[in-house]
């Protein structure tokens, strides 16, 4: 393993707005940092496969009276957000090192106001289809999880991913609100989800490929 990773899987253990999933102890549940009373009341906002958490840094920037959580299985990823985010002072983004699969076990139903899919894998091979981040059994936890008329925000450079979770949504009886094909198109300004590159964004863009954005509900 390079240097450089090993380094942040060491820091990441360390910083104090970093969770890790804590399982098969009683109360664990609450031990999450964003069940604090002090959090009480506000949104919460997550960012689902967030990598190095540019999205989720940029919007807890501009909403600081929300509460946001980036979670990733790839602790190195989350270390460099997570390390932003202490420099940048932001006190309202927590980051979680875990399965989204298992995601029931840190927040509570209908607790989840959005939910962020920033250039989710696409899992082209047939038989990965179902570790898509919309597919059916994703669609049924993010249902669980988001408050009535919760809005989930796909943000991505994959066409045939994009399709999917349209067909996706429509199937399980979750309705899409709005789809951009291009959200930087012209000035880009006023489109969701323009204002921040993450850095899957970055590379897509480079290799010029145009920014698809897809908001839906499911209840
Ligand atoms: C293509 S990257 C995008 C990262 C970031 N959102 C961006 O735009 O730069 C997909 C991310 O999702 C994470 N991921 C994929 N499947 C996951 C899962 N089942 N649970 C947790 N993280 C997952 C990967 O570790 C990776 O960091």
């Amino acid at each position: 393993m390079a240097k450089n990773k090993r380094h942040k899987y060491e820091r990441v253990k360390h910083l104090p707005n970093v969770a890790f999933s804590v399982f098969g102890q009683p109360g664990a549940f609450c031990t999450y940092p964003w069940h604090q009373e002090r959090y009480k009341g506000l949104e919460i906002i997550l960012e689902l496969g967030c990598g190095k958490g540019e999205a989720s840094l940029a919007l807890a920037a501009a909403n600081p009276f929300k509460l946001h959580v980036g979670i990733d299985y790839k602790s190195h990823r989350i270390c460099v957000g997570a390390e932003k985010a202490l420099e940048q002072g932001l006190e309202n983004l927590f980051f979680l090192r875990a399965r989204i699969e298992r995601i029931r076990e840190f927040f509570s139903e209908q607790s989840i106001h959005e939910i962020w899919l920033t250039f989710p894998d696409p899992h082209l091979k047939h038989r990965e289809i179902k570790s898509r981040l919309s597919a059916a059994p994703f669609l049924d936890l993010y249902a669980k999880l988001l408050v009535p008329k919760g809005m989930v925000h796909l943000k991505t450079d994959n066409d045939l991913f994009f399709r999917f979770t349209g067909d996706c949504v429509k199937n399980w009886g979750g309705r899409v609100v709005e789809t951009q094909e291009n959200i930087h198109r012209g000035d880009g300004s006023g489109s969701v989800g323009s204002d921040s590159v993450s850095c899957f964004e970055n590379k897509a863009l480079s290799k010029g490929l145009t920014i698809k954005y897809m908001a839906f509900t499911l209840n």
